[in-house]
């Protein structure tokens, strides 16, 4: 399939700032007058969006932990070929709140269903449509997770923090597997030095691609 566009995935444990940023990079392109697609996963479509209901209700304790990657992947099948490439294909940039790498660390490190495992379902959900740059904010779990409140937590972030640490360990292998894509944000830095961090590596890319 071919790309034209800018593909920004970001990643890293619950609490670790990811909205926070995007909302930062979301001004930084609006005043460029850059045409972008902001999205999120799982979700991003109507369809995606009945999904996320099922996989995060708290009521749904029974969910097997390979129906929950299944569904992850659906979601994100319907979510590539309805909004992400066609996006990318009209040349837009397209961020993506959580993307591929949230699966492999969440199910396939934090469920113990295996990184490969769960990496070879999703090859089949997007196609090859990776992104060009993945900002993965670091963060202790324990401290990402103070962050929000219990009341507001989906049945993921109520697993226990033996479960969040796996799904960090499985986010900083990625991290060390693909240097070229994956770039790490000091997460426990002030909410403006993340942003200035990851608006100098943007421009950058913008620069480096012609777009700015
Ligand atoms: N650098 C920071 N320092 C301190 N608090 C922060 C920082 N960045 C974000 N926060 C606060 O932490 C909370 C979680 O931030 P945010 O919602 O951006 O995280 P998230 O990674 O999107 O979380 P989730 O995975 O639950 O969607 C918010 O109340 C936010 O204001
Ligand atoms: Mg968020």
């Amino acid at each position: 399939m071919s790309k034209a566009g800018l593909f920004i995935s970001f990643e890293g444990p619950d609490g670790s700032g990811k909205s926070t940023q995007i909302s930062y990079l979301k001004e930084f392109f609006e005043e460029k007058g850059l045409d972008c697609v902001f999205t999120r996963e799982p979700g991003g479509t109507e369809i995606g969006e009945k999904l996320r209901d099922v996989i995060l209700d708290t009521h749904n304790y029974e969910m097997c932990d390979m129906t929950e990657a299944l569904l992850y992947a659906a979601s994100r099948a319907q979510h590539v070929s309805q909004v992400i490439q066609p996006a990318l294909d009209e040349g837009k940039i397209v961020v993506c709140d959580r993307y591929v790498d949230s699966s492999v660390a969440y199910q396939g490190y934090g469920r113990q269903l295996g990184g490969d495992v769960v990496s070879a379902i999703n090859d089949h959900a997007i196609m090859g449509c990776l992104p060009d740059v993945t900002f993965l904010i670091e963060i202790d779990p324990k401290d990402g997770k103070k962050r929000i409140k219990s009341s507001e937590r989906d049945r993921l972030e109520s697993e226990k923090l033996w479960f969040h640490k796996r799904v960090y360990k499985g986010y900083l292998e990625m991290a060390e597997k693909y240097p070229e894509r994956i770039i790490v944000i000091d997460g426990t830095g002030s909410r403006e030095e993340m942003r200035d961090e990851i608006l100098g590596h943007v421009s950058r890319i913008l620069k480096e691609r012609g777009i700015l």
